[in-house]
């Protein structure tokens, strides 16, 4: 299979040297792609601004904003069979971006946003039977709120990750996360390293795809 990737966080900038980010490491994408590759599958890895090497026979294109990571994308879509999108998008980017660093006496202390695409939510018509993951990183249970994306975001699997524990989430090496698939299986997995996990989800994108094959 052909697996496109996008991973960690996306810079909106306010100005050349400011911007509005979240805490993001890109560690969970790295692995899925390092995972997907090492089961043999072509993988397109799409990164915001990390500090991670590349998995070996991953494709890596880097990105900065929600609207980059949109359009690459977009235009690697029609190459892949699965799109996972573990990178949290920036919902809201400032309404304008200073060409030159803004100067402090000159700088206005509201920011005013306008949102972002949603990266999924405008390739939903485009996704004409490839599988489609995404992933929902709540604070708290995060059954709810992946159920709620999962339905919304017209999502073969979501993964639901609780970020406030310490052993899972963001700038970690462990993940405990449940995969919620849309044809109602579920998964709880146990606190696992994020390589692990990213094995499991390609192991339950390759079942989903044997067992549609074997559907036509
Ligand atoms: N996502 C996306 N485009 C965005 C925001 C999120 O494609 N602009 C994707 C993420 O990569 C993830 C999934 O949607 O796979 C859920 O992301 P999340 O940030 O949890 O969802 P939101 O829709 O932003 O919901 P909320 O902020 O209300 O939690």
């Amino acid at each position: 299979m052909r697996f496109l990737v996008t991973a960690g966080p996306t810079r909106e900038h306010l100005d050349p040297v400011r911007f509005l980010s979240n805490r993001s490491t890109g560690r969970m994408g790295f692995a899925v792609a390092a995972a997907a590759a090492e089961a043999g599958h072509a993988v397109t890895l799409v990164a915001g601004p990390v500090a991670l090497g590349t998995p070996p026979g991953a494709a890596r294109v880097d990105v900065v904003s929600a609207r980059d990571m949109l359009a690459v994308v977009q235009a690697h879509l029609p190459g892949a069979d699965v799109l996972v999108m573990t990178a949290a998008v920036a919902d809201w980017r400032p309404r304008h971006m200073a060409a030159a660093k803004l100067k402090k006496a000159a700088m206005n202390p509201v920011i005013e946003l306008e949102p972002n695409p949603d990266i999924l939510g405008t390739l939903a018509p485009a996704k004409d039977g490839r599988l489609f993951v995404g992933f929902a990183a709540e604070t708290g249970d995060p059954l709810p709120e992946a159920r709620r994306k999962l339905a919304a975001k017209g999502l073969d699997l979501i993964v639901a990750n609780d970020v406030s524990r310490s052993d899972s989430g963001f700038a970690v090496e462990t993940n405990r996360v449940t995969l919620i698939g849309a044809d109602g299986t579920f998964t709880p997995l146990p606190l696992l390293t994020k390589i692990e996990v990213a094995r499991e989800i390609v192991k339950w994108c390759e079942a989903q795809r044997a067992r549609t094959t074997e559907a036509t």
